[in-house]
């Protein structure tokens, strides 16, 4: 079986592309087959996460008609496919993102997980993405103005009859002005059911063109990620950080109080 999951907030910024591209990447090292989508088709950043933004067939040739599916299909280094969009502007003339759900229709029984990295806001892009998975996974930061574009999408996605896997509360820094994970839980009454801290890292990983994962498995919101990925799959989930970076841990907290 296929599942079709869509990694969408309706804010930008609040963290969709990156837990793509480290989804992509964790769920293959369970073993699982994944093909990543990025239909962020106005401004795509997928791409650029994990260092292939430069192919030369992309989704925008595909849904144009132009290009093959299979020919726009990469397989990415890290083991999982990828299809990437274009970065040209001249690229999105007579793209009719609408037909992304023939893309996913098409994928279906290929992969164990299509992953589809949305744009925000939630216009023709976003509803598109949404109309070709089953399933949604919603992102979201600790703050009322992504929380609330999380709910507007929540709303819209379950009137279009998709299952809402859950919340994934990303880049927390555990500061009082932050709402609380509750207080996102009442507000969006979904689960949350994954935490993922603010790390300096992450920038970094990006920066480097790989996933946190990869670039720093034992950084706390590598760790989150993996735990989320095994969450997804029903597998259990079991982290144990380096001797030193536990007696780090312990003695920051100390410090902290
Ligand atoms: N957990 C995190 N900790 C620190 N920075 C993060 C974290 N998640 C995302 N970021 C930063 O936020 C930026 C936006 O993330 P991105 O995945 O591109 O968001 P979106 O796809 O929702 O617009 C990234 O460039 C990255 O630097
Ligand atoms: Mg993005």
């Amino acid at each position: 079986m296929t599942r079709k999951i869509a990694i969408i907030g309706g804010k930008g910024g609040v963290g969709k592309t990156m837990l793509t591209s480290n989804l992509a990447y964790a769920l293959t090292e369970l073993g699982e087959d994944v093909i990543a989508i990025d239909a962020n088709m106005t401004t795509p950043n997928l791409g650029m996460h994990v260092g292939m933004h430069l192919a030369s067939k992309t989704l925008h040739d595909v849904l144009k008609g132009e290009t093959k599916l299979e020919r726009a299909l990469y397989h990415h280094p890290f083991g999982f496919k990828f299809i990437p969009a274009s970065i040209s502007v001249n690229a999105l003339t007579g793209v009719d993102a609408g037909k992304l759900s023939n893309v996913t229709f098409n994928l279906t029984g290929k992969a164990d997980y299509i992953l589809v990295d949305c744009a925000a806001g939630l216009g023709r892009e976003a509803i598109s993405a949404i109309d070709a998975v089953d399933e949604i996974l919603l992102i979201t930061n600790p703050d009322l103005p992504s929380v609330a574009d999380a709910l507007k999408t929540a709303s819209i996605a379950k009137r279009m009859r998709k299952s809402i896997i859950g919340v994934v509360v990303n880049r927390r820094k555990r500061e009082e002005h932050e709402l609380s994970l509750k207080g996102i839980k009442d507000i969006l009454e979904l689960p949350i059911i994954s935490q993922i801290p603010e790390d300096k890292l992450v920038s970094e990983s990006i920066a480097a063109k790989q996933p946190i994962i990869e670039y720093a498995p034992d950084s706390d919101a590598a760790i989150e990620i993996n735990r989320l990925a095994h969450k997804m799959t029903g597998r259990k989930f079991r982290h144990k950080k380096p001797v030193n970076m536990r007696i780090l841990d312990w003695l920051v907290g100390w410090m902290s109080g």
